[in-house]
């Protein structure tokens, strides 16, 4: 036996029946806020990440899948969308322009995790990014998206906010939280590596110990400048004015380097303790840490893994779809295949090639979700007509095959 990998998953089945689901509802929605699809390659060069993400991370760290290719590249499978699609914008000088793009993505990200209920190693995000807009009303506009797409799935969730700064307020932060960390005792291990390397990182360990010592470090909050408080309170009044409820919190930070200004999380309570759903925000200095000329760019991704697991515990009941035509004496079935091509202009059609007695095929028909069951026995190829059953409301009848499309 070949087994899937740990931390990998097929997409099928049930599983199936939610993943295009969340991916229809979110096309939906993004469709409506103006963006269109990219598509970036699974594969970059390393560097890239390393330069975005940043090596004060987690992902940098510890989780990226990563060899040196047949012509000595050291290339990396992504780890997350964003790094990918903020290469594009520049590779296609989009930068030089300032132009103004809003795209969404979708498709397998890899992380090198350990793999628990809504942690693989090979999971998939639904992302959008946005570039050449400073205003904080494309944050607002994000933030709205996620609630929409939540609302619609009939996903429950909290929202925490933050600002992380500009390059105006945030180096005097760090020198403030460095000075009042080079005097506590006791920090982890991996603090003392984002000591060195993005010391406000350490604000989100989720060191109990190190949590202590951090009680009483100064606040970014506090040292905002006057142009990211205005955006910030802007950002808040948005939010309030379109009945989204939030919550601030000081130390989201974000597990990635390349933030500044708004950072957000969408939390779920749904899937054990507080996971997170979606995440995202402002990364202004990002386009020029890859080599292009600086802009603007704000976005986020939603773990499609994540939504499975609540929608799964929800039970909810796959929606039927589709007609299940059968016959129960195989030389019906040249008949069945022309009564199919036919339906199959506009329907969904599940031809069975096989005769079986009714209760297999009624049994067939479920396990298929169709919503309609069609089925040819001996009466009815002499009536020229077919037996009816609606799986969903249960209602039987006899149909004549000249009167389907009206009858269906
Ligand atoms: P992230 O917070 O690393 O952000 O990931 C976004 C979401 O992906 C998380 O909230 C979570 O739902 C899901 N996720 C992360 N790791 C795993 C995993 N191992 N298994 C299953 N789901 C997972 C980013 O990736 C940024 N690129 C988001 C962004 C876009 N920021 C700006 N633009």
């Amino acid at each position: 036996m070949i087994n899937a990998l740990k931390g990998m998953k097929d997409v099928e089945g049930k599983y199936a029946f939610y993943y295009t689901k969340i991916i229809k509802i979110c096309e939906e929605v993004a469709k409506n806020y103006g963006f269109s699809f990219i598509n970036t390659p699974h594969l970059e060069l390393s560097k890239l990440f390393k330069r975005s993400v940043g090596e004060s991370s987690d992902i940098v760290g510890k989780e990226m899948y990563e060899f040196i290719d047949k012509g000595g590249n050291k290339v990396c499978l992504r780890p997350e969308g964003t790094a990918g699609v903020v290469r594009s914008y520049i590779e296609h000088k989009m930068d030089k322009a300032q132009s103004v793009k809003r795209w969404f993505y979708h498709g397998s990200m890899f992380r090198y995790e350990r793999p628990q209920k809504g942690r693989l190693r090979e999971f998939h995000q639904f992302g959008v990014e946005s570039f050449g807009t400073a205003s904080v009303y494309e944050d607002a506009s994000l933030i709205l998206m996620l609630v929409e797409i939540f609302t619609r799935l009939n996903i429950k969730f909290s929202l925490i906010i933050n600002s992380l700064g500009c390059p105006q307020c945030l180096p005097s932060y760090k020198k403030a939280l460095m000075e009042f960390l080079d005097k506590q005792e006791g920090l982890c291990e991996d603090c003392l590596r984002r000591k060195d390397l993005n010391v406000i990182r350490i604000l989100d360990c989720k060191n109990e110990h190190c949590q202590n010592l951090l009680q009483n470090a100064p606040l970014l909050s506090q040292k905002l400048c006057p142009s990211c408080q205005k955006d910030f309170t802007l950002l808040q009044t948005c939010l309030k004015e379109n009945g989204v409820e939030f919550k601030l919190d000081d130390k989201l930070v974000r597990g990635l380097d390349y933030y500044s200004k708004t950072a957000f999380e969408f939390i779920s309570d749904e899937i054990g303790a507080k996971a997170a759903i979606a995440g995202g925000g402002r990364y202004d200095r990002l386009i020029e840490y890859l080599g292009g000329k600086s802009g603007y760019g704000v976005g986020f991704a939603l773990g499609i893994e994540r939504l499975i697991a609540i929608l799964e515990q929800k039970e909810e009941e796959c929606e039927r779809e589709g007609i299940y035509l059968c016959a129960m004496d195989e030389n019906y079935v040249p008949k069945l295949l022309q009564i199919a091509t036919n339906l199959r202009k506009n329907k969904k059609v599940f031809l069975s090639y096989e005769a079986k007695k009714l209760a297999k095929h009624l049994a067939n028909a479920d396990s298929a979700n169709a919503e309609i069951f069609l089925c040819m026995g001996a009466n009815e190829a002499q009536n020229q007509s077919l037996f009816y059953k609606n799986l969903k409301t249960k209602e039987e009848k006899q149909i004549l095959i000249s009167n389907l499309e009206s009858g269906l």
